[in-house]
């Protein structure tokens, strides 16, 4: 069984993260999505439901299970037998930061990174610009699935 992590925070999850999601899926016989519980950052949406809206989202891939952790990824690799880490690459500045988390990951534990070129419809996208876009009462629909897009509303102009 090949198995991959795509971690993240996704608060919340973007077309962007689907993309990479839905392609590791593809190249990998079972990918976890593991959203990161972070009790030092504020976010918008609790993890639960964050985990809510990625199960929904990704419903439709048999082989993509959600799961959340805390602490260091590669404890969570390594509890869960997972010996790759998944991460996209939207810009170079991505790259500068994900290879020294790439190297101490490997450092620590063996557990091997893999970079994926996000797809140029998204190389702009992240989770704060949304955020940011949708508090202000701008268009955020086709940068994230619709179920987001409908809860983003609700969360934010109550
Ligand atoms: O979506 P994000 O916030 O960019 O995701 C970052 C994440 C969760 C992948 C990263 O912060 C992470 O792996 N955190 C777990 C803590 C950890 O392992 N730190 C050591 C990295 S060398």
């Amino acid at each position: 069984m090949r198995r991959v992590v795509c971690p993240g925070s996704f608060d919340p999850i973007t077309n962007g993260h689907l993309d990479i999601i839905g392609r590791s899926a593809r190249l990998y016989d079972e990918v976890t999505v593991a959203v990161l519980i972070n009790v030092e950052k504020s976010s918008l949406f609790t993890v639960d439901e964050r985990i809510e809206m990625l199960q929904t989202v990704t419903k439709e891939l048999p082989n993509v299970k959600v799961r959340k952790f805390h602490g260091l990824l590669v404890d969570f690799c390594r509890n869960n037998d997972i010996p790759a880490i998944v991460k996209g690459i939207r810009v170079v500045s991505d790259f500068d930061y994900e290879l020294q988390m790439a190297q101490l990951n490997y450092r620590l534990s063996g557990v091997e990174t893999l970079f994926m070129p996000t797809n140029p419809e998204y190389s702009f996208l992240s989770s704060s610009r949304v955020k940011e876009i949708a508090r202000y009462g701008g268009d955020v629909s086709g940068l994230v699935p619709d179920l987001v897009h409908k809860l983003l509303i609700e969360r934010l102009r109550g």
